[in-house]
């Protein structure tokens, strides 16, 4: 949810890094981009709507020549549409900045400063906030005071990069419930939202913490608790490289990442699991004090907790409690002290999720978070944290991060199951044989061409229906907004059984429903409710494990996986869905890492 990068250092090497950085964070947002850089002596600010690409023409039209210092700022538009005056930089009076997150409390502070005389262009919180450090700094003329009193009067989140006119060679940094992290090369510092958009230039940073504020000058970095105490800080090395986040070969990001799947999977699994149950059990918080679960999320990451739900309420027989997140944090909640919170999320910094934790810890219950991103705010407020080893995910659609979520708490299913004795030695036995071959499982799975023809069927379509019961149900709702997030058309994932109490009126001649069965206990149900549509016109796409027999009459098209233990079959069985939706995507020519409207890492309600 919007991009923020910024560079001070000896080399005038502005220009570069922020673009290299803007680049490397389009996945946070692509509405718009901008940037405010040093020339002979004064700031100046170009910006552009679009993406990255259309700033870079622009600059160098201008002829802006190289730097040592500037902040820069790709949008995802909250506050007023994503056009040119909207698109960060903001200035006011002596005061540039760029911002991430939402200043909630904006429509009174513009107000008050509309009475001191400030005006304003943009629709934007962000020009607000920029105006509030412009008076507060015009009253202390104490770049310290302004940013704490600023923080103080601020409600909401942000991360801002900040240059002050009077002291051009200096950056300013704040933050709250919005990621932000210092880099350091020798007399090169740079600030920005995450770690791969300065690993290009160097591998070691630090973070900042939450309502800290920084101040970075080439040589030197400070950062100060919201009191004005100045602290010590530990330098970290990223674990990525630089290949990490380049496609290597593959036409989109998406497709790299679902190749990636086999690896990160059995890594995940691998990690975890050791050398079996017992290695299993130390690796993952005590969970034998636990009778009750919440499982939260937003999107993918709750359509993974709808999964394990599935699998942990049949086979372990502990209740779980299914929340979106943005539902789950204004709720009261009823916790005790044998209920464990689950949190998932791939970035870490998802602001629902984030306050569903929160509300979890003021209830005094334990919580555990599932995160991809190490140290990001999730992990950080969690009780305890099990992190998925999926590697960076750029594209905006989740598919390996998904799919190691899955994963992770089909092992923590497994776990409760051997808790309470509902599972056997020789099942324990089978599971863990198959998880020391998934890679070759998935491998198989994710270099299959059985797609293609069934997403020329789907592509020609603007409404499609997954249908499926109990665990396939939960990946119908994934598959669904997989196929709608990247190839815009419209479909809706429905239990088989409901679909004849009001949506079957919009199947027509040719209208495409997915059927997922991987259970063979609710065949013959779904060969019923597949019978149902076919008998209305639709074109029938199965999608069905080895095992399962389905008379050729029925459908359309079939697609067969490879038949897995019910602990791991949502792992398998989830693939081809991803690969259907890239094909389809690919078919209308969509913009498959980048969709319209969409963010990766949404840290704003
Ligand atoms: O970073 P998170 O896992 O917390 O993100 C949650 C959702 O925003 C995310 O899964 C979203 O639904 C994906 N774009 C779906 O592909």
């Amino acid at each position: 949810m919007c991009g923020i990068v910024g560079y001070v250092g000896k080399n005038k090497n502005a220009m570069k890094v922020l673009m290299d950085g803007l680049q490397c964070l389009e996945y946070r947002g692509y509405d718009s981009a901008g940037i405010a850089i040093l020339q002979n002596e004064t700031i100046e600010i170009i910006k552009s709507k679009g993406k990255v690409s259309s700033l870079s023409h622009k600059l160098k039209a201008k002829g802006i020549v190289e730097s040592e210092l500037g902040i820069a700022h790709t949008r995802w538009a909250t506050h007023g549409i994503p056009n040119e005056i909207n698109s960060h930089p903001h200035r006011q009076g002596s005061v540039t900045l760029v911002h991430n997150g939402i200043i909630e409390n904006y429509t009174q502070l513009k107000a008050d400063l509309v009475l001191q005389g400030y005006s304003f262009t943009s629709d934007t919180d962000s020009e607000v906030a920029c105006g509030v450090i412009d008076s507060l700094y015009k009253q202390y003329r104490d770049k310290h005071k302004t940013l704490q009193q600023a923080n103080a009067m601020f409600r909401g989140s942000f991360a801002f990069a900040i240059v002050f006119d009077d002291d051009i060679k200096t950056l300013y940094a704040m933050r709250r419930n919005s990621p932000l992290i210092v880099a350091f090369k020798e007399d090169e510092i740079y600030v920005a939202s995450d770690v791969p958009a300065i690993l290009k230039y160097t591998n070691k940073y630090t973070l900042l913490e939450q309502d800290e504020y920084a101040v970075l000058t080439k040589h030197e970095v400070e950062i100060y608790s919201l009191q004005g105490t100045r602290r010590e800080y530990e330098i970290k090395t990223a674990a990525m490289e630089v290949v990490d986040i380049q496609k290597e070969g593959f036409d989109h990001f998406m497709l790299k990442e679902i190749h990636e799947e086999p690896k990160v999977v059995s890594e995940t699994m691998r990690f975890y699991l050791g050398d079996g149950i017992s290695d299993l059990m130390s690796r993952l918080p005590d969970l034998s004090i636990y009778k009750e679960l919440y499982m939260i999320g937003c999107g993918s990451a709750m359509y993974a907790c709808m999964v394990a739900k599935s699998l942990i309420e049949s086979k372990a027989r502990i209740k779980v409690e299914l929340e979106v997140a943005s539902e789950f944090r204004y709720k009261n909640p009823i916790l005790t002290k044998e209920t464990l919170v689950i949190v998932v999320s791939q970035s870490g910094e998802t602001a629902d999720t984030l306050a569903s934790l929160q509300l979890a810890k003021e209830n005094n219950v334990d919580t555990l978070a599932i995160v991809n991103v190490v140290g990001s705010s999730i992990a950080r407020e969690a009780k305890y944290v099990c992190y998925t080893l999926a590697g960076p995910e750029i594209a905006v659609a989740t598919t390996k991060a998904y799919c190691t979520q899955v994963a992770l708490l089909s092992l923590i299913g497994l776990s409760f199951s051997v808790i309470y004795q509902k599972v056997s030695k020789k099942e324990i036995e089978e599971i863990i044989n198959e998880i020391k071959n998934i890679e070759n499982t998935l491998s198989n799975v994710v270099n299959d061409g059985q797609y293609e023809v069934a997403a020329k069927i789907i592509s020609k379509f603007s409404n499609v229906f997954f249908i499926g019961r109990g665990i396939d149900y939960a990946l119908c709702m994934e598959a669904s907004l997989k196929l709608k997030e990247i190839s815009y058309i419209h479909s809706e994932a429905y239990p088989a059984g409901e679909l004849k109490h009001g949506t079957i009126s919009l199947v027509e001649k040719g209208t495409p429903v997915i059927a997922i069965i991987t259970q063979q206990n609710i065949l013959e149900k779904m060969i019923s409710n597949m019978k149902e549509v076919k008998a209305r016109g639709a074109s029938i796409i199965v999608i069905a494990s080895e095992d399962l027999e389905v008379d050729l009459d029925i459908f359309d098209y079939r697609i067969t996986i490879p038949k897995s233990n019910s602990y791991l079959q949502a792992i398998t069985a989830i693939v081809p869905l991803q690969l259907l939706s890239y094909q389809v995507a690919m078919l209308k020519g969509c913009d498959i890492d980048q969709p319209r409207n969409l963010a990766k890492s949404v840290t704003v309600e």
